[in-house]
């Protein structure tokens, strides 16, 4: 078969995993032949192609962005964009096409699939925020780097006696704030599932450092809201820029450097406020999400093989399986209370 696979959205750790692993299997087993879009949907609607062969995708399994390059292009915002990728992939003699993206490429891929392309998604975030999946690949490695940096901030904030934040990624979901600061040993949790109080947070500090300790670290996800209350005005979440993406996400930014000014007017804690950012998202894969990816990208080339289309290849407890795309974009995964309750119970919460 003639294949074309694409990535969108923001990048993420794993994605050249999965490539290699459905062109590999792709080539050996079923004798396929393989088109890379370049650019995300991009590349689909305005025909910029590159051939995936073995020789393309030799060495790339280690390696973090992706060889297709990626955009956040949404191909229902441009005049014809939809009928434009329809032509190019009749063109290009796709029979079949893999996307490899979260929500909103995979809502592109769902509209594509309603017009008779044969579509199969594969789950990629850093949020890992996809419900339908318990994890998507790129969300562990995130967690690794954070992970990593909140040790890192531990031992400078002790040397110093000070108070830091430190902002992760995620969106509306606070999986990898939670991750990183369950494993971190961070002394606060912030995620956008439950808003919070300044007061509170500022209080929890004080009682720590009453017990003497004369540090500590706050993690807060970038999608984290003030709880409202008669002195704030909770609800929304902080914007780094006002201008929306073509999905219609503005980019979220800035609740670190809020937080951390306000811990340090109500605590009098010395306290500084570290932005993670896209470093979350770049470098080499961890192994766990090497293995993930190598297995998604397996599951994704034996669905076209099945015509299973319309669906995106999952993980449900520790097996590969597939649901409808559009279940799996219908609504966003959120942190469990469960997981909610663990961060809780190792804090003296007054
Ligand atoms: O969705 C992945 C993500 O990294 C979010 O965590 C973050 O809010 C956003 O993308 C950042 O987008 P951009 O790369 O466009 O700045």
């Amino acid at each position: 078969m003639k294949i074309g696979v694409l990535t969108g959205g923001g990048d993420c750790p794993g994605l050249n995993a999965v490539i290699r692993a459905v062109v590999r299997k792709g080539i050996f087993h079923y004798n396929d032949q393989f088109v890379g879009f370049l650019e995300g949907w991009r590349g689909v609607m305005e025909n910029m192609v590159r051939d995936l062969d073995l020789e393309a995708v030799s060495g790339i399994l280690p390696r973090g962005g992706t060889i297709l390059r990626s955009s956040r292009t949404n191909p229902a915002k441009k005049p014809n964009g939809i009928e434009r990728c329809l032509e190019n992939l009749h063109s290009n003699g796709i029979e079949a096409l893999i996307v490899l993206g979260g929500d909103d490429t995979q809502s592109v891929s769902q509209e594509l699939f309603t017009r008779g392309v044969k579509v199969i998604g594969v789950p990629k975030t850093i949020d890992n925020d996809l419900s339908g999946t318990d994890f998507c690949f790129g969300f562990d490695t995130a967690v690794n780097i954070a992970t990593e940096a909140i040790d890192r901030v531990h031992t400078t904030a002790e040397a110093h006696n000070r108070v830091i934040v430190v902002e992760v990624m995620g969106r509306d979901s606070g999986w990898i704030a939670i991750y990183s600061g369950i494993a971190g040993g961070a002394d606060v949790i912030l995620i956008p599932e439950r808003p919070f109080d300044v007061d509170e947070v500022a209080a929890s500090l004080k009682r720590r450092h009453a017990r003497g300790r004369f540090f500590s670290v706050v993690v807060v996800a970038e999608g984290a809201t003030l709880a409202s209350s008669s002195d704030q005005k909770g609800g929304a979440q902080l914007t780094s820029e006002s201008t929306k993406d073509e999905f219609g996400h503005v980019r979220l930014g800035g609740i670190g450097n809020m937080l951390a000014h306000e811990i340090e007017h109500r605590t009098g804690f010395e306290t500084r406020a570290v932005v993670l950012g896209h470093i979350q998202r770049g470098g080499s894969p961890t192994a766990f999400d090497r293995v993930l990816a190598t297995r998604y990208g397996i599951g994704a080339i034996d669905l076209v093989h099945q015509g299973a289309f319309g669906n995106m290849v999952v993980l449900r407890g520790n097996h590969i399986s597939s649901i409808p795309i559009v279940e799996a974009i219908s609504q966003t995964s959120f942190v469990s209370q469960e997981l909610i309750d663990v961060a809780l119970s190792l804090h003296d919460r007054g």
